[in-house]
């Protein structure tokens, strides 16, 4: 059986930056809650006049990790694409990818798993490639989330908290067994989906039915989330599931070199640091720059640590994610 290994990494965030005091023009807010409760500074948001969107900044990601990879876009036989936030209904963003790098007809799935929608997405390219199918998978995640946010008074509990932006990964065959990913623990919990979720329009809650309600107040197309209740389950699910996939690889919290955790807030990164015993060198944050850029956050976050060579080779690197559905996963990587 053959291994993956992350061979190219990239990501894209839209220029325009927008502060926690440009929010406080905007709705009831302050810098001073925001940094409070999140640790985030400032965000990306794309600009009105902007074309970005997440199959755009994907795009713009997946070119640069291509490129650093040393290979061609005619090498990638796969395309994962992870977003909460796509351009269109239907199709996916996947196949948008396909036709904006001009690639040839390769296949392209879409993942729709929120948060935790780069871990699930990089899994299943670990599996395609363990099994021989294809050799140079191309996992994007992407999100253009500040075109759908309430930013009213009454949408500040959520709005504050996201941020646009892609990143990308190329992921290889090798046969090597002792480097790349080692293993992935995926998970769900659908009876909490009401507590972070978008309703409307949907199959349940069609365009028809929303115009004829013509309701003012109905925010059922904004984000939802009961705030308190993901943390609490936030902080459990990413504990748990660190501890699985360490144990899976029969490691310990000590011998992790790096953990990635999905950027949701800086408070619950802390709360993983601390009870995993870990120094500041050992976790990488950026929540404080980008905000939460939901199935973005975890391959922008492995990208800028690669780039400030926080990751050397042979070490263990740990990702994890937990959001929306609920879903949650790890991956444990030998570097
Ligand atoms: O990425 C997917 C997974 N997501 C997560 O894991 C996020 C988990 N949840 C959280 O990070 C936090 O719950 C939030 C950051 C969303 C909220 O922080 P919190 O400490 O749980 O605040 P809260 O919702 O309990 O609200 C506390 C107070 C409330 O006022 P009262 O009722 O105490 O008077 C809110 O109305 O803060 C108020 N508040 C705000 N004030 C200023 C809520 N949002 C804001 C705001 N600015 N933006």
């Amino acid at each position: 059986m053959y291994n993956s290994k992350i061979i190219g990494l990239g990501y894209y965030v839209p220029e325009r930056v927008v502060t926690n005091n440009d929010l406080s023009k905007m709705m009831d807010t302050s810098d001073k809650w925001i940094q409070e409760r999140t640790g985030i500074k400032e965000r990306r948001w794309v600009a009105p006049e902007s074309k970005d969107t997440s199959s755009v900044m994907g795009a713009k990601a997946s070119r640069i990790a291509i490129e650093r990879s040393g290979l061609t876009k005619t090498d990638i036989d796969f395309i994962i694409f992870a977003t909460l936030s796509p351009d269109m209904y239907f199709p996916g963003g996947g196949v948008q990818l396909q036709n904006m790098l001009e690639m040839p007809t390769v296949g392209a799935l879409d993942v729709r798993n929120q948060c935790s929608g780069f871990i699930y997405a990089l899994s299943i390219a670990d599996q395609f490639i363990k099994t021989g199918m294809y050799k140079n998978i191309l996992v994007v995640g992407a999100e253009y989330h500040s075109g759908g946010l309430d930013k009213s008074d009454a949408g500040r509990h959520v709005s504050v908290i996201f941020g646009d932006g892609a990143g990308a990964a190329v992921l290889s065959r090798t046969e090597d067994n002792t480097k790349g990913i080692l293993s992935s623990h995926l998970h769900s919990e659908g009876e909490h989906a009401e507590q972070l979720t978008v309703k409307g329009p949907s199959i349940c809650k069609w365009v028809p039915e929303l115009l004829k309600e013509n309701d003012p107040n109905d925010k059922s197309y904004y984000p939802y989330m009961n705030g308190t209740f993901v943390f609490k389950h936030a902080v459990m699910r990413f504990s748990e599931v660190i501890i699985e996939g360490l144990k899976a690889n029969h490691l310990k919290a000590v011998d992790i070199n790096m953990l990635i955790p999905h950027q949701a807030n800086l408070r619950i990164s802390q709360f993983i640091q601390k009870k995993f015993g870990l120094n500041d060198s050992q976790v990488f944050n950026n929540i404080q720059k980008y905000g939460n850029t939901t199935a973005a956050s975890v391959v922008i976050a492995l990208t800028e640590a690669w780039e400030q060579n926080k990751i050397k080779d042979n070490d263990i690197v740990v990702l994890a994610a937990f959001g929306s559905g609920f879903t949650w996963g790890s991956v444990i990587i030998r570097w």
